[in-house]
């Protein structure tokens, strides 16, 4: 029997990187996994090999900073699957600039996408976890939302809300059988990282301060993240989960 069998479960930023391997991976466990995606097309595309593999998945239409969005996608995927078990509040943009090179309108739309994203997708998908009877919301945090590096303050700020957010909701839904932890990657070899470590200087720094010396591929992130979804982890919640290769470890 798979680690997720009769969980449904929904993945934003499930078209490329990350969200895409744990959607294929908790398919492989069990899980109807609904694949949520401003990129349409890279949604459809996880979900044809899922399905091609023996798997259960819909793509649905998500952009994570409106809640008209979430109302539309969480409604599409019950009625496809029934109510939500494990959200995996994934999708998220990187904005690689000190403070003084940071604009307004860029510090707006990293919020909307990765902090306010996350708050609006825990609130959506709670009363259909609620009347499921117990929930798993993982929250994709960053080391970056530990410890500071240069030239990403605004990308900090919101991985910095998120560690917090995830705490805060874990305290208010433990009553209803919802654990909400969130996970703290290190550097992953995926389209948002491709650029940073194509350059030799930027990877040099990176890497240079990860103690195994190397990225990871998203398999390693999405593993931890399986086994905060799956009934194994049912003491563990607030917590923070990092998956760094020893980055944050001196
Ligand atoms: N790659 C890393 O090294 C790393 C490290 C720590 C944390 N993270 C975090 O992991 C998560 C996944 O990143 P990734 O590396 O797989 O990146 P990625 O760029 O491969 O994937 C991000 C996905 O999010 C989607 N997305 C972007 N804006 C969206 C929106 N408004 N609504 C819905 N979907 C949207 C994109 O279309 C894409 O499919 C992000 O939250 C990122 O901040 C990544």
């Amino acid at each position: 029997m798979g680690r997720l069998q009769g969980k449904t479960a929904l993945i934003s930023g499930a078209a490329s990187g990350m969200g895409a391997v744990e959607a294929r991976i908790f398919a492989e466990q069990g899980a109807q996994v609904i694949v949520a995606d401003v990129d349409d097309a890279g949604a459809r595309a996880v979900v044809q090999t899922i399905t091609e593999a023996g798997g259960s998945a819909i793509a649905v239409h998500l952009d994570v900073s409106d809640a008209a969005n979430w109302d539309k996608a969480i409604a599409e995927g019950v009625e496809a699957f029934g109510n939500i078990n494990v959200l995996v509040n994934n999708a998220g943009i990187l904005i690689m600039k000190p403070v003084q090179d940071t604009s307004e309108e860029e510090w707006d739309k990293i919020f909307s996408i990765n902090a306010k994203g996350v708050f609006l997708g825990t609130k959506a998908v709670l009363n259909s976890m609620k009347a499921s009877g117990s929930g798993s919301i993982i929250n994709i945090s960053s080391i970056y939302g530990l410890v500071g590096a240069p030239s990403a303050a605004a990308y900090q700020a919101t991985k910095g809300a998120v560690r917090l957010l995830t705490k805060g909701t874990a305290v208010d839904y433990a009553p209803f059988n919802i654990r909400v932890n969130s996970i703290h990657p290190g550097v992953i070899a995926t389209a948002m990282t491709d650029d940073l470590l194509k350059d030799p200087e930027v990877a040099k720094a990176l890497l240079g301060t990860t103690i195994m010396e190397r990225s990871a591929q998203p398999e390693e992130v999405a593993n931890a993240v399986l086994f905060l979804a799956s009934d194994e982890a049912s003491f563990m919640t607030g917590s923070e989960v990092v998956v760094d290769g020893g980055y944050t470890a001196q």
